[in-house]
């Protein structure tokens, strides 16, 4: 097979096993067990809720974000599409699939130089893997981050998907070092994510040292690498059988926020959180944690794949369930809502 046809059959097959339920480490987020105080007397009226954020200088009518995805598929284009400008219509991020095809493959930025030129005020933030960055010249990434007008370079980890992956890369030397590199190179935000695994107290601090801008810490709870190149890995392979024993590997997310929170605490790197956020409620507890914005990837996945009005459904449905939890914790703003967990 061909590398790109083997890229494009991998990325069919993530997408399929993603929407697969025992994929997903569902109830083990550690969101079940946070609860926001309820406040019987808000003393004002639902209307003038405001889900106004502000990250990365920026402000944004949501605290949203479509986690990183790739496609790879036949829709994968128009579905991107569809996903930029509901998130630019709704006032959501839009965090783009790895990147990694652009490097080698000038045809593959094309799609995004479309999507950007069609949805030219959709927030876009550009993906890349920590193997890739640790490879490539900060100027090649940089050039990544122009096709796409982006307005920030994320970098994802995922030790234990490498690991299981049978083609993958678990080549991670350097990596802290290159993204010292990045920070000082690039002239946009750097935001380091993990994938379903968390980030601990001491890896965000040396996050923090590096200088990154963000650190999502795209916790264990939701989507699961490790589950997923378990399904993919042939029959009987060693991988197939690892896979099994790393099924429930990762840091919760609610602990992955509270352990990044602190190391964040005093500095100017942002908590972002992920892994497993399957309503606004969720999204309301890790704000009230701390987190500056939140993202949402199978949810997002699963609605797009049926077409655009689900997909805008799905998105005004989580809006609507963060504005009840602000409402009813008695929170006009995001920054109200702060601290008010049990
Ligand atoms: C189909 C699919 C493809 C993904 N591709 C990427 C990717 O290219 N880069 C990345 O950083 N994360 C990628 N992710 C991981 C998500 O961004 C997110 O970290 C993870 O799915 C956990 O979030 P969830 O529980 O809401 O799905 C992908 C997720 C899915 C479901």
């Amino acid at each position: 097979m061909l590398e790109t046809e083997q890229f494009e059959a991998r990325k069919r097959d993530h997408i399929t096993y993603a929407l697969k339920t025992e994929n997903e480490a569902i109830g083990e987020s550690g969101l079940d067990r946070v609860a926001l105080v309820h406040e019987a007397l808000p003393e004002f009226n639902f209307s003038e809720v405001t889900m106004t954020s502000c990250s990365l200088d920026e402000a944004s009518a949501t605290p949203f974000l479509v986690s990183s995805m790739t496609g790879g598929h036949s829709q994968s284009s128009a579905m991107n599409l569809c996903m930029a400008r509901l998130c630019a219509e709704r006032g959501w991020w839009m965090g783009v699939g790895s990147q990694r095809r652009e490097l080698h493959d000038s045809s593959a930025r094309i799609e995004w130089r479309e999507i950007r030129k069609a949805v030219p005020s959709a927030v876009l933030l550009g993906n890349l893997g920590i193997a890739q960055v640790i490879q490539t010249e900060p100027g090649i990434i940089s050039s990544l981050v122009e096709n796409l007008e982006a307005k920030s370079m994320i970098v994802h980890l995922n030790a234990l998907q490498e690991c299981l992956q049978v083609e993958g890369t678990p080549d991670f030397a350097g990596g802290l070092e290159s993204l010292a590199r990045l920070v000082k190179r690039l002239h946009v935000p750097v935001v380091v994510k993990e994938t379903g695994c968390g980030i601990s107290q001491m890896t965000a601090r040396r996050l923090v040292e590096a200088g990154v801008h963000a650190i999502d810490v795209g916790g264990f709870g939701g989507t699961h690498w490790g589950r997923i190149e378990g399904a993919r890995a042939p029959s009987e392979s060693i991988q197939q059988a690892a896979a099994q024993t790393f099924a429930n590997w990762g840091i919760r997310t609610v602990d992955s926020v509270r352990d990044v929170q602190n190391a964040c605490e005093g500095t100017k790197t942002e908590m972002w959180a992920s892994g497993g956020v399957r309503s606004g409620l969720d999204a309301a507890k890790l704000i009230a944690l701390g987190a500056n914005r939140v993202g949402f990837a199978k949810p997002i996945l699963e609605a797009a794949m049926k077409g655009e009005a689900a997909l805008r459904l799905r998105m005004e449905l989580i809006e609507y369930e963060l504005k009840i939890a602000l409402f009813c914790t008695g929170s006009r703003t995001l920054n109200d809502l702060r601290g008010k967990v049990r």
